[in-house]
């Protein structure tokens, strides 16, 4: 009919699903959280969306199997602390999900070796001198699993991470060039690391320059760390610009608006001291994380709690990614039981019986 032709039909709307993986490999500091984390949880309401603590990374550096497992509860314990909803995200385990690690199989078949040895991960530390494994320098397949396993839409990442999205959007794009419309292809969505956090040294806030404060660090060894920081030479009496402080953009990151601007004033006029500043920050910190605290110290005192979450939220990543590795297996002609339940199937409508068996 013509006029259908000249219908505009509203093209259906992909749902929206977030995923992002992040690695227990030691307690979170202010940086992963102003710097990333914060970021992955408040896109946790903009469709469904799926957050797991990436074990199976991990085991590539963890060698310590009591220290691997303290990791991962901590990691559960500060996310949830932190404002992952469980009720709103499925919270889990990358390892709790074994569909992920036999997708990866089929994608490694479609993987030419020489992608992944441009993968900037594997370099550099090739470079540093690391001696690289096989789970080491195939660990974008594995990225690229956990992502296609959940026909994730958007993934939330840190610069660093980017390339690996390209990497998973190359293999989806090969098998699904190769065995039809498998695989969604995830955008990545960079995680602006706009808010620079400065380590206690006024360098970036990071694990490899020994420079962090920990989320959920006991307060008072918190409030010696932050003493302890660094400042600048610059006489106190000379007024300052604060922008760029180091103590300062700590500061900003914590403290409510009107605070940070009487700080702002007290640095243009000059003649504060830094022990001030220091000890204001050690207030603000408390402040801007009681909260968090109060809940992650509720969580861990009730020891089923943490685990009944995972569960909860293993049990509906591996639904989804079930669907989708048997989408895929079906798709390049694995699966031959998937394939006969439907000769079967067909059978079964022409009004013959099967007793089970090899077939007919
Ligand atoms: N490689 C990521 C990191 O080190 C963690 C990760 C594993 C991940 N699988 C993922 C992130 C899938 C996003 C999507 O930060």
């Amino acid at each position: 009919m013509s006029d259908e032709k000249t219908t505009a039909v509203p093209l259906p709307v992909p749902p929206t699903r977030v995923l992002s993986g992040i690695q227990p490999t030691g307690r979170f500091h202010w940086g992963n959280y102003f710097g990333a984390i914060r970021q992955y949880i408040d896109l946790q309401t903009v469709g469904e969306s799926y957050y797991f603590i990436a074990d199976l990374h991990a085991l590539t550096t963890v060698r310590e199997p009591e220290t691997l497992r303290g990791f991962v509860r901590d990691a559960a314990l500060d996310l949830v602390a932190l404002g992952l909803d469980p009720e709103h995200a499925a919270l889990f385990v990358q390892s709790d999900v074994p569909e992920v690690t036999e997708l990866t199989w089929l994608l490694m078949t479609v993987t030419p070796m020489g992608l992944l040895e441009r993968c900037h991960a594997y370099k550099d530390k090739k470079a540093r001198g690391v001696t690289a494994d096989a789970g080491l320098f195939t660990y974008p397949v594995l990225m690229s699993a956990d992502i296609l396993a959940y026909d994730a839409t958007i993934v939330p990442v840190g610069e660093d991470q980017v390339q690996h999205i390209e990497v998973c959007r190359d293999l989806a794009g090969t098998f699904n060039h190769l065995y039809g419309e498998v695989f969604t292809l995830p955008k990545p969505r960079l995680v602006e690391s706009g808010a620079r956090v400065p380590g206690t040294d006024g360098q970036k806030m990071s694990k490899s320059y020994d420079n962090t404060i920990e989320v959920f660090e006991d307060p008072a060894a918190q409030k010696k760390k932050i003493m302890r920081i660094t400042t600048d030479s610059r006489p106190m009496e000379e007024p300052k610009e604060p922008e760029g402080d180091h103590l300062f953009d700590l500061y900003s990151l914590m403290a409510a608006p009107a605070d940070r601007q009487a700080m702002a004033e007290r640095y243009r006029r000059g003649g504060f001291g830094y022990g001030d500043v220091k000890k204001a920050l050690v207030g603000a910190a408390a402040d801007f994380f009681a909260d968090a605290r109060r809940r992650r110290g509720e969580l861990a005192a009730d020891p089923g709690a943490i685990d009944a979450i995972l569960a909860r939220g293993a049990e509906k990543a591996r639904a989804k990614a079930g669907d989708v590795l048997s989408r895929a297996k079906r798709a390049c002609g694995l699966s031959r039981l998937t394939g006969m339940a439907t000769v079967q199937a067909a059978k079964g409508q022409g009004g013959r019986r099967n007793s089970g068996g090899g077939g007919s």
